[in-house]
């Protein structure tokens, strides 16, 4: 069954602009996603506004700025020593610009605040945390009945099975430009799949910094080479996510969790410009597709926005005066082999998601530092998953999504630094089944 639904089926479909438009929850508000939400509900008020925003608290300025300027009721903060940093910012800044009657909203510190601000009573909660913390937050949104615009993919990619059992019809709008471009492809923006008629789904993909690299070229790019990526501008694990092309695989799994159209029909095409963001390919031999300037705004937008369409001017129109070229060409396995992992891991279903991305998530950290070369990623990812023996989904626990989790970030960590992997029978794996382990 998948988790998007036609409108007319859909009941998680806030009335839009009653009360002063939707309200909104923006979790990992400082960040690429959640600053560029708040800029859409800023610019529209009428729409939207933000009632809780919730940060890790490294750049406590810019939570207190938008704050301010949003006049959420609550702000959550992980870090606590954050926490004081925020409050003084937000007082100094209320001061300076004259608007010091504005009271300081409640400020909710550690992991209990982030799980507040995911069931702080809203419209719609946008969770842009990045990697699979980003899941209990989801869980507990879904939980609280809130329409949830997701930007953490890696929380249907570790949780998919755990979301899909609490989340209503309709309650998860995505925010990845291509799924939001595939919903935008179905009939009458109903995401209702398998639609009568739609034979694939293709998933567009810039193919990243290093598209035309040569295996050898791969192997010696620098991490300040892959976090320039060229058209968009993201967090440090997204980008290098693109780089890798692990983003559009974890975007396979979101896929096929969103959609439910099987593997076999989910396809990936690298397109440069990122212009046309992905396409529903119809049985009669066409493919719509959603075509826009790469902006993450109009996604953004269109999830907060969803059943109806975004405000008008939220980004501007493509200029049809202009010439313009727009090249699709097949993604290279033997140089990008996450694609086929992805696919491999999201067959297998269970635990080994999670561990693809909790493995994948280590051997970034492992590369930034400089530890290990770009291609070493994926190496790892597939070793990790060649040594996991995933929890089926009829027996997946949020315990057992963490144990996958804790397990595959060892088991990565011990392959990158040369140790031995933990061995079936002696290193039992936490995520098999207590009677297996
Ligand atoms: N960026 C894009 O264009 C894009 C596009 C599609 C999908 N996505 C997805 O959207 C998600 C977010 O990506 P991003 O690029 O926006 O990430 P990012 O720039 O790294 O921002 C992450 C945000 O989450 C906050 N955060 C991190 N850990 C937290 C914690 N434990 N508690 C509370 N807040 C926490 C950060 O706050 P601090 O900085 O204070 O820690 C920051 O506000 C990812 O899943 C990504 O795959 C991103």
């Amino acid at each position: 069954m998948p988790l998007v639904l036609p409108t007319a089926e859909a009941v998680y479909v806030p009335q839009c602009g009653a009360g002063g438009g939707r309200s909104v929850v923006v979790l990992g508000s400082t960040g690429s996603v959640g600053s560029q939400a708040i800029d859409v509900i800023a610019a529209h008020p009428e729409r939207f506004r933000a009632v809780a925003l919730a940060a890790g608290g490294a750049n406590p300025a810019l939570l207190a700025r938008q704050a301010l300027q949003t006049g959420a009721r609550m702000v959550a903060v992980t870090n606590p020593s954050a926490v004081r940093e925020f409050t003084d910012a937000f007082t100094a800044l209320a001061w300076a610009e004259g608007t010091s009657r504005r009271p300081l909203p409640v400020v909710l510190p550690g992991a209990e605040g982030l799980s507040a601000a995911a069931g702080w009573p809203c419209d719609v909660v946008l969770n842009a945390l990045p990697g699979a913390a980003g899941l209990p937050a989801t869980l507990t949104a879904l939980k609280a009945g809130s329409l949830v615009a997701l930007a953490n993919k890696e929380s249907l990619v570790a949780g998919g099975e755990l979301i899909r059992r609490v989340a209503g019809p309709g309650q998860i709008v995505p925010v990845d430009c291509g799924h939001s471009a595939i919903m935008q492809c179905l009939p009458g923006w109903a995401y209702a799949c398998p639609v009568p008629g739609v034979q694939r789904l293709i998933l567009t993909c810039s193919g990243g910094p290093f598209r035309t690299h040569t295996r050898a070229q791969l192997a010696a790019v620098t991490p300040a080479q892959t976090l320039a990526h060229p058209r968009w501008r993201m967090g440090p694990l997204v980008t290098v996510n693109s780089a890798t092309l692990v983003n559009k695989g974890l975007e396979l799994i979101e896929a096929q969790t969103l959609f439910g159209l099987g593997y076999d029909r989910l396809s990936v095409v690298i397109h440069p410009q990122s212009v046309v963001h992905s396409m529903a390919e119809y049985t009669d031999g066409s493919a719509l597709a959603q075509a826009a300037p790469p902006d993450m705004r109009l996604p953004i937008a269109a999830a907060l926005a969803w059943p109806q369409r975004p405000p008008p001017g939220v980004v501007a129109s493509l200029d049809w005066t202009r010439a313009h070229t727009w090249a699709f060409e097949p993604v290279d396995e033997d140089r990008f082999p996450a694609l086929a992992l992805a696919c491999h891991a999201g067959r297998l279903g269970g635990t080994a998601p999670a561990a693809f991305n909790a493995a994948n998530e280590e051997a970034v950290t492992a590369f930034l530092t400089g530890a290990i070369p770009f291609t070493a990623i994926t190496d790892a990812i597939e070793q990790t998953l060649n040594h996991h023996t995933p929890v089926p989904d009829h027996d997946l626990t949020p315990d057992a999504v963490q144990a996958a989790d804790a397990w595959a970030r060892q088991h990565t960590r011990n392959h990158l630094l040369g140790l031995p992997a933990p061995i079936r029978g002696l290193a039992p794996n936490p995520a098999r089944p207590a009677k297996e382990a």
